[in-house]
C-alpha cells in the first residue's frame, strides 16, 4: 500500500535492534484517515471471504482492527489481553508466547464467550516480526475450533520470517507493507517490491 509505504518514509524512524518507530501515526498517535484506507485494502484483499469477526491483540492493533471492521460490515473486534484480568467470569482460552522484540515471555488470553466454532476470523495486527504473538491468536482460534479466514498485518519486517512462514503453512496473509531491510545508521528502509 503505497500510502503506507510512504508514512513509514517519511515518519517512520529506524531504531537499534532492527525496531521500527511508527508512534506518529500507528501505534502512539493514530490517523483515523489512513487507518481507514488501510480498512479499506484488507477489504478489498478479502472480498471473497466471509468475515464474522476480527480478532486482535492489545494494545496497538485495537484501534486498526475497529476501524477495519467498518468495511467488514461492522463485524465485532475482539482483543486478546495480555494480562490476567481480576474479574474472571468463566473459562478462557490461553497461551502463553514468548516475544523475542520484547524479550517476554506473555500470556495471550481470549474469554470463551467471544471465540466460537462458528466464527470466520479475520486476524488483524500493526507489526507481524517474528510472528509470536499472531501464532498465539491462531493456536486460540484452534482451540475455539473457529476458521481463520485471513491474517491482515500493517507493517510486517520481511527479514524476521514470521510472515513468510505463516504464508508456507498456507495462511492468506495481507500485509499493507513489507519491509525487507532498514538500517540504524543510515535510516533507511526496504519495501519488498
Ligand atoms: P516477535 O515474535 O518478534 O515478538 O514479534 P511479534 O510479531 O509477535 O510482535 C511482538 C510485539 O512487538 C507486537 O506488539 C508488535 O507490534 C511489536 N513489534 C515488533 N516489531 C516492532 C517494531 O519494529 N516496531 C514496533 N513499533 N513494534 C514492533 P504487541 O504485542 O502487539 O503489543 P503492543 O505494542 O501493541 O502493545
Ligand atoms: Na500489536
Ligand atoms: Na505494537
Amino acid at each position: 500500500m503505497k500510502e503506507l509505504e510512504e508514512r513509514i518514509a517519511r515518519e517512520g524512524t529506524v531504531k537499534p535492534g532492527n525496531v521500527l518507530k511508527v508512534d506518529a501515526f500507528l501505534n502512539h498517535q493514530c490517523d483515523v484517515a489512513l487507518f481507514n484506507a488501510m480498512g479499506a485494502a484488507w477489504a478489498k484483499h478479502f472480498a471473497g471471504k466471509t468475515i464474522t469477526k476480527i480478532l486482535t491483540i492489545e494494545a496497538s492493533g485495537i484501534g486498526i482492527a475497529c476501524i477495519a471492521a467498518q468495511h467488514f460490515g461492522d463485524v465485532p473486534v475482539v482483543f486478546a489481553k495480555k494480562a490476567q484480568s481480576i474479574n474472571l467470569d468463566g473459562d478462557q482460552y490461553v497461551t502463553r508466547v514468548f516475544s523475542f522484540t520484547k524479550q517476554k515471555e506473555f500470556p495471550v488470553i481470549v474469554s470463551k464467550k467471544f471465540l466460537n466454532a462458528g466464527d470466520h476470523i479475520l486476524i488483524i495486527d500493526d507489526f507481524l516480526a517474528n510472528g509470536q504473538a499472531l501464532a498465539g491468536l491462531i493456536e486460540l482460534c484452534e482451540d475455539a475450533g473457529a476458521t481463520v479466514e485471513g491474517i491482515g498485518i500493517a507493517i510486517e519486517k520481511g527479514f524476521q520470517g514470521g510472515g513468510d512462514g505463516l504464508r508456507a503453512e498456507g495462511y492468506d496473509l495481507d500485509s499493507l507493507a513489507i519491509i525487507d531491510a532498514m538500517d540504524a545508521e543510515t535510516g533507511s528502509v526496504t519495501f519488498r517490491a
